[in-house]
């Protein structure tokens, strides 16, 4: 695989990034995913500007500028032959010369630019999507600011490994009693026309997906609450769903061990999963 680090294009075993870098110490970097689909990149302007809000959140600052970014993913989407797939970018503070808390000198230490493909054929045909995925709840314990997409994943991680163990593919996680987002998705649920999802704060990432898909559902005539939801009152709706780059609209069959009407995929969700599709390539 061709990889893109500090302005080159390299065999993925060249790309070298220093131990002294902060997103390796210290999680201190962001990063988007944005899928490839047909070779065409999606959403690439919302990823875009996300990017750029994470940067501004924490004082970073992009080493190269967004119409640079859009040429760096192409080069890279055609260089690695991807048709369906994914492009991973991420952005750290840098490599100063020593472990520090402190931030370093903006003026000496510059950021790290690392950018990959992943090849995945046939991701919108994905198989879950005809069968529905199996969340189990979890409590939220990531910090306060997960409107910056940060890479201090290790909880999210946790968490799909307590779905795994669990025999279920994902979790929602829960705080103060309230869903907040799955693992690496937003979560919704529908009950009749109305759509359910938790509104935009500090609590949760602003998914591109999430923005694309509920004009999409307000335009097919469907109700949006933005507002926060139990886990019980979404075992009791007709139909559940998670959104994100990677898996697009993905129907919940069952949450915490209780089925979703008779357990198969929402017609609402799969006709969204259709709309953002076709939409979006
Ligand atoms: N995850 N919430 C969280 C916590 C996420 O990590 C993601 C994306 C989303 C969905 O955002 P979007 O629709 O912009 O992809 C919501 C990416 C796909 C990942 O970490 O791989």
């Amino acid at each position: 695989r061709t990889v893109y680090v500090n302005g080159d294009f390299l065999p993925e075993h060249e790309a070298k990034v220093s131990i002294f870098d902060r997103a390796f110490l210290m999680a201190d970097g962001v990063y988007e995913v944005t899928s490839v689909l047909g070779g065409k990149l999606i959403d690439f302007d919302g990823h875009a500007k996300r990017l750029q809000r994470s940067l501004d959140e924490l004082e970073m600052r992009s080493p190269v500028t967004p119409e640079e970014l859009l040429q760096i993913h192409r080069d890279l989407v055609e260089k690695n032959g991807i048709v369906d797939g994914l492009v991973y970018l991420q952005i750290t503070r840098g490599a100063p010369d020593d472990r520090d808390f402190v931030f370093p000198d903006p003026e000496t230490t510059v950021p790290t630019i690392v950018l990959f493909t992943q090849n995945k054929p046939g991701l919108a045909e994905s198989p879950a999507a005809k069968t529905g995925i199996k969340v189990i709840s979890i409590e939220d314990a990531r910090w306060g600011r997960r409107d910056i997409k940060t890479v201090q994943l290790l909880y999210p991680s946790m968490g799909k490994m307590m779905a795994k163990k669990a025999g279920a593919d994902d979790a929602w996680m829960v705080e103060d009693g309230f869903v907040t987002e799955g693992t690496s998705n937003n979560a919704y649920f529908i009950k009749g026309n109305k759509i359910v999802t938790r509104a935009l704060s500090n609590d949760i990432l602003h998914g591109i997906t999430r923005a694309a898909v509920l004009r999409f559902a307000r335009e097919a005539q469907m109700e949006v609450e933005e507002r926060n939801f139990t886990i019980e009152e979404a075992q009791g709706a007709d139909e559940a769903f998670i959104t994100s780059a990677s898996t697009f609209v993905m129907p919940v069959v069952e949450i915490d061990g209780v089925a979703l009407g008779d357990g198969t995929p929402g017609q609402r969700a799969l006709r969204l999963r259709e709309i953002y599709l076709d939409e979006s390539r």
